[in-house]
């Protein structure tokens, strides 16, 4: 018998006569709890997700939003890249240091080091002097209309209200050196009495809200219809405003009101408005991973949300046609979004070839050829007691409780393997160079019960030489899937009646929220995930330790979201399985093998 199976039979055993009575009661109380609040609490509130805001989330936390391609993500937040390690290709830049810069992503990696040096214009630097941003005709410093002026031009413009919006707005006084943006979008002024403006001749501009400074905003004129107002503005000043009942508290200090959290907009400045939303109030897109984006982000060709969602079907999605307009700076956001083409591609997740249409039936079904081209077997001694899953490269990822590293030499790693009895042909069995186990794993908790097996090359080749192999996506985020979703998990793990299974299985399962309720005291959050069926039905029970509980993103590419670990059911509801939750562990992971073998992103 396996440790993992005796220890589980112990849990069940524990379990099942002390705590599982109290612990249904408790959560039916905590329903009951939640029902009352939803009721009686105003609907604003109860779109911001308390307990993730202790996180302090930014728009810098690779955990929730995408770095900026002149970035890259370490340890889960959004840092400066070097100049150099910018993608090659692209027109030169001016910066308001007055040198030119070879790329726009190398200007901003500068200034992301240099924050004085901002953008000026796209070209060379001539000597023409600056682009200015002015509030006029304020009652306060903090406030008024907004004028520009152009480098290179005399003439001072002012800007539309209909295109001026909080992310236009932020941008404007930040570029003033009002560090936590815009109050509102609307300031108040007062007009000299013989002045006379030509509304009809004001400028549009459409910011994205990464921008440092108005010139790297796109300006175009348009045709004006008839008058337009004047786009105004109140900058925020931090003892202005006094925090009340009311207000959300972004994490740069800013103060604004509860309101506008979760709203689509960028309000903070800093984005810490939106990460933390369990809905969207009506005209933005909540993201699974509980980021509320503008609506019009969706469908627009670029991907936002984490999970991918905002642009998958999108066909017949039309975005409102272009007035004619003209076009007077650069379009800084076009350039941007080439440069984030130019990263290479990840290849995983995606089966090579369609398999064959199978009736989707819960529970414990075998497994046909290519199903599941990320699995492994682990041979130890002849014995097939694990499974694990391969990642790309030569490296495979299994539980710690199924290895050991001294003992390299034991272990073969069988793939395409299907069934153990009767062999399937394109099996390839390789041996092992090198066993990497967490070096805080505890075999007596199962915390970090997680490792990496490195094969041995080819001989010949410098690869490991798998072709029908295709690696599962390893997750960089924890919100990337989320309690209830459908996930598989499959191996070669003994059935309801503890006897040998010789082909491989697999099974739906959901993942559940909080297992401390059903392990207390022995449960990680962070650290572990945990998965089953409504019913505790057998298909729980198939996973082999150290195989896969793989799920898929919403362009049905699969991560490896679990290691299966500890804690696989006895047939009841109560007793789910719990997994090594992979997202976790991906700094760890891509240290040892390497950060472009596993990042899709934010590289
Ligand atoms: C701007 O004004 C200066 C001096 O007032 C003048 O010399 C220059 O020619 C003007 N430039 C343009 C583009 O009108
Ligand atoms: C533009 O200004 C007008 C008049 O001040 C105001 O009623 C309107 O709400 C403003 N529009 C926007 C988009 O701010
Ligand atoms: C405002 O500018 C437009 C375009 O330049 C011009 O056609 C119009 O006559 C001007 N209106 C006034 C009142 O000056
Ligand atoms: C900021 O805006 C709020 C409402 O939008 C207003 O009540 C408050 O007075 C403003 N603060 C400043 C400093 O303008
Ligand atoms: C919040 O509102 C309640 C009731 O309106 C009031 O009693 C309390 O003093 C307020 N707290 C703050 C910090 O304003
Ligand atoms: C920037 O200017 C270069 C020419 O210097 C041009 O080729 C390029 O298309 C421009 N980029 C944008 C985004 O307008
Ligand atoms: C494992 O965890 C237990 C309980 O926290 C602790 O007592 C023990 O020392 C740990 N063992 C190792 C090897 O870290
Ligand atoms: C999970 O449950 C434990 C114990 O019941 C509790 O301390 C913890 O706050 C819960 N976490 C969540 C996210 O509900
Ligand atoms: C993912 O697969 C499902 C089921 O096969 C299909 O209905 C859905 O359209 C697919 N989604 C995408 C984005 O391809």
């Amino acid at each position: 018998m396996k440790l993992t199976q005796v220890i589980l039979l112990f849990l069940c055993f524990y379990l099942s006569f002390c705590k599982v009575k109290d612990q249904k009661q408790k959560n039916q109380e905590e329903m009951e709890k939640v029902k009352v609040t939803s009721t009686s609490g105003t609907p604003q509130e109860d779109l911001v997700d308390k307990k993730c805001l202790r996180e302090k989330y930014t728009h810098l936390s690779c955990q929730k939003v995408f770095c900026q391609p002149w970035q890259r993500c370490i340890e889960g937040t959004c840092i400066c890249k070097l100049p150099y390690q910018c993608p090659k290709g692209g027109a030169p830049v001016c910066s308001t240091n007055g040198k030119s810069y070879p790329t726009y992503c190398q200007q901003k990696s500068l200034e992301c080091l240099h924050p004085e040096t901002k953008f000026l214009s796209n070209g060379t630097c001539t000597a023409n002097g600056q682009f200015e941003v002015t509030l006029k005709y304020g009652k306060k410093y903090s406030e008024g209309i907004v004028e520009v002026k152009f480098a290179g031009q005399n003439k001072t413009m002012f800007i539309c209200n209909d295109s001026w919006s909080i992310t236009e707005a932020n941008v404007a006084c930040l570029d003033l050196e009002f560090q936590q943006g815009a109050n509102d979008t609307q300031g108040s002024f007062h007009f000299p009495e013989d002045l006379h403006i030509n509304s009809t001749e004001c400028l549009h501009v459409h910011c994205q809200g990464f921008e440092s400074h108005l010139a790297e905003c796109t300006f175009t004129k348009r045709k004006a219809k008839n008058y337009q107002a004047l786009a105004s503005v109140t900058c925020y000043t931090q003892n202005a405003v006094s925090p009340t009942n009311n207000s959300f508290q972004c994490v740069n200090g800013k103060h604004i009101p509860q309101s506008k959290a979760c709203n689509g907009d960028d309000d903070c400045g800093d984005q810490s408005d939106e990460l933390c939303c369990k809905g969207c109030h009506d005209k933005a897109f909540h993201c699974k991973s509980g980021v509320c984006i503008p609506k019009q982000h969706v469908c627009n060709g670029e991907v936002d949300c984490i999970t991918g969602e905002d642009e998958v079907h999108c066909e017949g999605f039309s975005h409102v046609a272009q007035e004619e307009t003209e076009i007077l700076t650069a379009n800084m956001d076009a350039e941007r979004r080439r440069i984030k083409s130019l990263f290479p591609k990840l290849s995983c997740g995606v089966k090579k070839s369609t398999p064959t249409r199978r009736k989707r039936v819960v529970g414990g079904k075998p497994a046909g050829p290519g199903d599941f081209p990320w699995q492994v077997a682990i041979r130890e001694d002849g014995k097939i007691n694990c499974g694990g899953i391969y990642i790309g490269g030569c490296w495979i990822l299994t539980a710690a409780h199924c290895v050991r590293a001294s003992k390299v030499h034991r272990y073969q790693i069988w793939i395409s393997l299907i069934d153990w009895i009767t062999y399937n042909a394109g099996i390839v069995v390789r041996m092992v160079n090198k066993i990497i186990v967490h070096e805080k794993y505890n075999g007596t908790t199962y915390q970090n019960d997680i490792a990496l097996i490195e094969m041995k090359k080819h001989a010949s080749k410098n690869n490991c030489m798998l072709p029908t192999t295709v690696p599962a996506c390893v997750p960089w985020s924890p919100y990337l899937f989320q309690p209830n979703e459908k996930c598989i998990i499959s191996g070669w793990g003994r059935d309801r009646d503890n006897a040998k299974v010789y082909s491989l299985h697999w099974g739906e399962v959901r993942l559940i929220g909080n297992c401390s309720n059903f392990y207390p005291g022995r449960f990680f959050e962070k650290e572990m995930e945990c998965a089953g069926t409504d019913d505790g039905s057998i298909d729980a029970c198939k996973g082999d330790s150290g195989g896969p509980l793989v799920c898929m993103d919403a362009n049905n590419v699969t991560y490896v979201w679990g290691v299966v670990s500890w804690g696989e059911n006895c047939g009841r509801p109560e007793f789910p399985g719990v997994y090594t939750k992979v997202a976790h562990y991906f700094d760890w992971i891509s240290y040892h093998v390497g950060r472009s073998l596993i990042s899709q992103h934010n590289v």
